[in-house]
């Protein structure tokens, strides 16, 4: 193994619940019934893919209009949340765990679906931290495809067998397979045993490597 890609949103920081909480005020707005299990299928697909699965849970027929304005309005709610992120949200466990798998001579990447990653980072202090990051800007299909980590692959310079993927959303691991690569499981992958290992604290990583 010679690179690990991460995913950012649940794996890094736990922007997940900001996203939920997002989705959450949205489905209240439009009167749609939406829980933290239902959330669950939004993990790691990117926006408009979310809209459409809002769509369908709440059996409506929007606009593409009405979806992009749905869509824009969660985003704007989630960057309102996302406002009071500071590096104290980046664990002790994950940053440790990170500057030791470096120590070990890995590369390592960011594979995101979301277009906030670059903001994201930023907010927790880790900008220029990684050797490359592939995310929802330099992608056109959302995982389970796996062109979001291939890119950050291709970034690394890395083939994708050389490559660790870490992922707390199933269609993330997904994603990780259909690209001939091994995924790790944190969080919600973790607790339904979805992946080739699983988890219980993020410096177990250093164990599979
Ligand atoms: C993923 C999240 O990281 O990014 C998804 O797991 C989210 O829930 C996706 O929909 C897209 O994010 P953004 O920030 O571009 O709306
Ligand atoms: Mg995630």
């Amino acid at each position: 193994m010679k690179g690990i890609i991460f995913d950012l949103d649940g794996v890094i920081v736990s922007t997940d619940e900001q996203h939920y909480l997002g989705w959450q005020a949205l489905a209240d707005k439009l009167g749609i019934p939406f829980s933290r299990e239902v959330n669950n299928r939004f993990r790691g697909v990117s926006r408009m893919a979310c809209m459409d699965i809002l769509e369908e849970i709440g059996d409506k027929c929007y606009t593409e209009q009405e979806k992009i304005a749905y869509a824009t309005w969660k985003n704007d709610y989630y960057r309102s949340l996302l406002s009071e992120l500071t590096p104290a949200d980046l664990s002790e466990d994950v940053k440790s765990t990170l500057d030791a798998l470096r120590a070990k001579g890995l590369k390592l990447a960011i594979g995101s679906s979301s277009k906030n990653t670059k903001f994201i980072l930023e907010r927790i202090g880790l900008a220029d931290y990684f050797d490359a990051i592939s995310d929802g800007t330099n992608i056109s299909k959302s995982k389970p495809d796996p062109e979001v980590f291939l890119k950050a692959a291709e970034f690394l310079r890395l083939n994708p067998e050389e490559c660790l993927v870490v992922e707390d959303a199933t269609a993330g691991v997904d994603a990780a397979h259909a690209g001939g690569m091994k995924a790790v499981a944190v969080g919600d992958a973790a607790e339904k045993f979805y992946g080739d290992f699983i988890l219980e604290s993020f410096d177990e990583l250093l164990k599979v490597v």
